[in-house]
């Protein structure tokens, strides 16, 4: 479904960041990518989702390439295909949980599905995700794990078929963390959506189906 070729990147002062790194994802999969910090995970999550651009080397999603795509195109293919969950929920402070959930939605013109249908699956994923009955509060209001597994609900409200999870877990306790895992996982299986999750944890990565290691700026696989 996605396959990255040979993409590098580097930043002035730090130098080479991703050095010819390749990536073959298939639909469906869990992947771990783990890495101590500034082997460049995040570097690679934000040009999987196109908020970067690598400095050579290509990217196709479903046999086309996109590592060329235009602002207006790059963002066409984020609200389409992309879901991205951070280490802090980026919740907006002065709207509630269910304004904040929705709001992906406003950015989408062409919906892959009807608005009835949506919002069913919408309140599924917030039973789902234990949120519900959150939807009245401010993100002031709630604890840090819920406030990720909103997050996580957010980022699944256009049905992506890719998941980019940054670190979801890093700011949060075992338990919380133990929990979102789970969830992500969860999601992954409900929904057949693919997950790409950077984190620091042994315990989640290694739940997932495939681990990666970021190392020199080239995935190895454990
Ligand atoms: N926009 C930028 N400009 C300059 N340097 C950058 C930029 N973004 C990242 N870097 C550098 O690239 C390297 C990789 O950063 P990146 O954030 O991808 O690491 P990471 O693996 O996600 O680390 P962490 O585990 O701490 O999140 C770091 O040395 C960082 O300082
Ligand atoms: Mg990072």
């Amino acid at each position: 479904m996605l396959s990255i070729k040979n993409i590098s990147k580097s930043f002035k002062q730090r130098g080479t960041v991703l050095d010819n790194l390749c990536l073959e994802v298939e639909a469906g999969e869990t992947i771990s990518i783990m890495g101590p910090s500034g082997s460049g995970k995040t570097t690679l999550m934000n040009i999987i989702g196109l908020l970067d651009k690598p400095d050579s080397g290509d990217i196709f999603f479903k046999g086309g390439s996109i590592a060329n795509f235009s602002e207006s195109e790059s963002a066409a293919y984020r609200n389409l295909n992309i879901g991205f969950v951070f280490q802090d929920h980026l919740l907006l402070p002065y709207m509630n949980i269910h304004q904040n959930i929705f709001l992906p939605m406003l950015a989408t013109k062409h919906s892959k599905i009807r608005l009835s249908d949506k919002k069913l699956y919408i309140n599924e994923l917030m039973i789902r995700a234990g949120i519900y009955d959150l939807k009245n509060k401010y993100p002031s209001q709630i604890s840090g794990g819920e406030a990720q597994r909103v997050a996580l609900v957010r980022a699944l409200v256009n049905k992506p078929s890719i998941l980019l999870a940054d670190e979801p877990t890093g700011s949060l306790d075992a338990k919380n963390a133990e929990s979102m895992g789970e969830l992500l996982l969860e999601m992954n299986k409900e929904y057949s959506m693919t997950l790409i999750l950077a984190t620091h944890s042994i315990d989640i990565a290694n739940k997932m189906s495939k681990k990666l290691h970021l190392v020199d700026g080239k995935l190895i696989s454990e």
